[in-house]
């Protein structure tokens, strides 16, 4: 089970976006929403307004980049639930993870490396290394530019995985930043 415990003030279209690409690469079944009153979410997994600290989960762990282990599939096993933040980006990172979550979470905490990913992006390489990849294995791209109009691009700083030599993100952020009139 992957848990996102949604930490930003409101469901920004972002966060949907990336939501939306979790769901469709776990399934609904297998995702779950915390701290979030949203009926929308609801067709891409459970929701619960309760934060996840008020959950008490059997074999969980969560996973922070600030944390001092890497998760690898032997360590993935011994796990039911996986935690994520459900936090946007931030250049340089604020570690809100460690500070919004794993302090107050009786769970270990693993990271996929140091860089800083999206969620989505942690969630789906997770799953590859519950499902027995290697994070050495793995393909990333660090950082991905966005071209918005002619000579103007968005740079976003985060580590991306490579599928098929493209840098995978969720379907729609490209589309919004390009309408988008102000950053
Ligand atoms: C965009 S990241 C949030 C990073 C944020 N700047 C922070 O300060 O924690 C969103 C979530 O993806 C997961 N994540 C991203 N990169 C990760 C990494 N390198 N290792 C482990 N988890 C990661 C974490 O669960 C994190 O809360």
């Amino acid at each position: 089970m992957f848990v996102i415990e949604h930490l930003e003030p409101k469901l920004f279209k972002w966060c949907l976006f990336e939501y939306s690409h979790i769901s469709s690469f776990v399934g609904r079944k297998n995702l779950l929403f915390t701290n979030i009153k949203s009926s929308v979410l609801k067709k891409f997994g459970r929701v619960e307004q309760k934060s996840v600290k008020q959950f008490r989960f059997d074999k969980a762990c969560i996973l922070d980049p600030e944390a001092k282990q890497t998760l690898t599939p032997d360590i993935a096993k011994k796990f039911n639930y996986f935690i994520f933040g459900g936090i946007l980006g931030d250049d340089p990172p604020k570690e809100r993870t460690k500070t919004e979550l794993t302090k107050f979470l009786p769970y270990p905490a693993f990271n996929l490396g140091r860089a800083q990913m999206s969620t989505d992006t942690a969630v789906i390489v997770t799953k590859m290394i519950v499902d027995g990849k290697k994070l050495s294995d793995i393909k990333f791209q660090q950082g991905v530019c966005i071209p918005i109009a002619k000579g103007e691009e968005v740079h976003l700083p985060y580590k991306y995985l490579l599928v098929k030599g493209k840098p995978l993100l969720a379907p729609g952020i490209a589309g919004m930043l390009k309408k988008q009139k102000t950053f």
